[in-house]
């Protein structure tokens, strides 16, 4: 179908079920909010899962374990998310045409509302690249994270997953639920603001001499700059040579309150949801040399780098996507 008419037909599908998606949308906020309430788990981990749900039903992604999780974990109601959600996907399946948050593959950035699609494939390609060569991934404020039941899944290579206590207990309990099998991932609860992740894994089996890939999408944000730190000096000074570590961080300024009205608002509703944005590294020109020099200088070398957001000579990028080695 050609894009105008796709888009045209998108918007028309949209329209004719505008009603029950505004009822959907009012429902499944209230049962959510009134499940997840005073459970002490991630909502901002609700936010990835939910984009790789949509991928696989694209076809776009394949990941069948989230959409499972989804169901299974407080607030995934399959009635209220398909009233909500589903004649957007349909309209989406139909057409062709894809909202840009729901693009994938995406190998450079729109910005910072449309970062997970952007921020998915850059963490899958560096998985998947480093699959053949460690014996050991983490994934690090695993969340809701999918991968360890399904792209993670190769011989040889144990998986392991840290979180903190309730988010990670109400993860076991919904795949359990979903009965998505999880025998082969091993469990490690830590708060990284409070403790050591490395001691953490030590008591559940992790082996530091072994080459190992640690995949922390989405955390640095929530942590204080010192948890951040600690983080990448244990790999450069705990874990085996040709460790490597990905991860994804936002700019200083945003952090300090210099943002579009829009961010500002997203902020501030997390900051209720009790996950509040702490940390972030400057994107004050040239970005990149900023990202060599903090992870330089807790003993870390970049390998790869991929910006977020569109700097240029008025503004500042909203953040970036890194991978770091030790060796
Ligand atoms: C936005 S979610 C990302 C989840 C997952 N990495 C993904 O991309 O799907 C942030 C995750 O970091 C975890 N997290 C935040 N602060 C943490 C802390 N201090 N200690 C351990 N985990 C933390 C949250 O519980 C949550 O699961």
């Amino acid at each position: 179908m050609p894009k105008l008419i796709a888009f045209l037909v998108f918007l028309l599908i949209e329209l004719i079920f505008l009603p029950s998606t505004i009822l959907g949308m009012i429902l499944f906020a209230g049962v959510f909010l009134r499940e997840v309430r005073g459970k002490n788990i991630s909502i901002t981990a609700y936010d990835p899962l939910f984009a790789h749900w949509v991928l696989d039903a694209l076809g776009k992604r394949d990941d069948e374990a989230a959409g499972r999780l989804l169901y299974a974990l407080p607030g995934g109601s399959p009635g209220l998310l398909g009233l909500a959600f589903g004649p957007t996907m349909w309209a989406m399946h139909v057409t062709g045409f894809t909202i840009k948050m729901y693009d994938y593959p995406v190998h450079s950035s729109s910005g910072i509302f449309a970062i997970l699609g952007h921020r998915t494939t850059f963490f899958d390609d560096a998985l998947l690249r480093h699959l053949d060569h460690v014996e050991q991934v983490v994934i690090l404020g695993a969340g809701w994270d999918t991968r360890a039941y399904g792209m993670a899944r190769r011989k040889g290579v144990r998986v392991f997953e840290v979180d903190t206590v309730e988010t990670q207990a109400q993860k076991r309990e919904s795949l359990e639920k979903a009965k998505i099998d999880s025998t082969d991932v091993t469990f490690a609860p830590a708060n990284f603001n409070k403790e050591s992740w490395l001691d953490a894994l030590k008591r559940v089996g992790f082996d530091p001499d072994k080459p190992t890939f640690i995949l922390w999408e989405g955390v640095t944000y929530y942590l204080e700059a010192e948890a951040v730190e600690a983080t990448i000096q244990t790999v450069a000074t705990q874990l085996a040579k040709g460790s490597a570590i990905a991860f994804d961080y936002a700019a200083k300024h945003i952090i300090e309150g210099d943002a579009s009205l829009f961010v500002r608002i997203a902020l501030l509703e997390l900051r209720i949801f009790g996950e509040p944005w702490m940390f972030g590294i400057s994107t004050d020109p040239p970005a990149k040399e900023q990202l060599v020099e903090f992870l330089g200088h807790n003993g870390l070398k970049l390998a790869e780098y991929e910006p977020i957001g569109k700097g240029d000579k008025k503004q500042r990028l909203d953040g970036g996507l890194a991978l770091a080695v030790n060796n």
